[in-house]
């Protein structure tokens, strides 16, 4: 890819005050490389105390919203709502809320597109269950959820695509960096088949799945990996910053 690499560190339900408060100093106090973009993803309880604690290096996102504008939607937050508190991101379609939640293709398009237009910039997520992989599906569910994407969205411009294999997020079982590339090279060629050859060579791909600082360093150098999107290995400051330097 061309863009600037991008690492979000996603934090799930994790976290206290206080294991926040640490985790933040750790943040302020890390040697970010300049060319990097970086982006933490609180729960939205907590992202009032670390947009006033953290570093403005690092752009604060939600782990997710609501489908529309705020209302009588009893438990959800709305893009509005994230923008206000000065929220720059929005982590959409994660496996959690895909399988998890339930969440679907088309649920998630909307997601996307209703949080561009009030210029919340999307991380878009994408990837295929272990039995999909197994029988062969991974380009098609890759594909489909893409798709789901490129319906809604008015524009590419602010949205990084996060490719997460289920089977790898949250279970040490990182994608080889050839299964990795494999895969995001696909997605690029759909983008320039489906969208333009423009979106298709600016727009940030970014693995997730088992990263940490072990075996970021491979996975960063290859060709269609402009980034990653960490789970477990984001709650810890020092392993966080050193993957947020594997692309020097
Ligand atoms: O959003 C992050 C991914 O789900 C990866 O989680 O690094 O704990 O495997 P993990």
């Amino acid at each position: 890819g061309t863009g600037k690499f991008f690492v979000g560190g996603n934090w799930k339900c994790n976290g206290t005050k206080d294991s926040i408060s640490t985790l933040v100093s750790d943040l302020n106090s890390a040697n970010i490389e300049s060319d990097v973009d970086v982006v933490v993803s609180p729960p939205y309880l907590y992202i009032d105390q670390v947009k006033s604690s953290l570093t403005d290096r690092i752009e604060i996102s939600a782990q997710n919203c609501w489908v529309g504008k705020g209302g009588a939607y009893t438990g959800e937050i709305s893009a509005e709502q994230l923008k206000d508190i000065g929220c720059k991101w929005v982590i959409l379609g994660h496996s959690e809320r895909r399988h998890v939640i339930g969440e679907n293709d088309e649920f998630i398009g909307k997601k996307a597109a209703y949080a561009l237009n009030q210029d919340i910039k999307v991380i878009a997520c994408i990837g295929e269950l272990l039995e999909e992989r197994e029988s062969g599906k991974t380009f098609d569910v890759c594909f489909k959820q893409l798709k789901a994407f490129a319906d809604s969205v008015p524009s590419w411009e602010n949205i990084v695509i996060a490719y997460e294999p289920v089977w790898a997020i949250g279970t040490g079982k990182v994608a080889t960096p050839e299964q990795a590339q494999e895969v995001h090279s696909a997605v690029r060629d759909w983008l320039k088949k489906n969208v333009s050859a423009e979106v298709a060579s600016s727009i940030r791909i970014i693995y997730g799945g088992s990263v940490n600082g072990s075996n970021c360093d491979e996975l960063a150098k290859q060709e269609d990996i402009d980034g990653f999107l960490v789970g477990g290995a984001s709650l810890k400051g020092p392993e966080f910053a050193k993957i947020v330097n594997s692309v020097t």
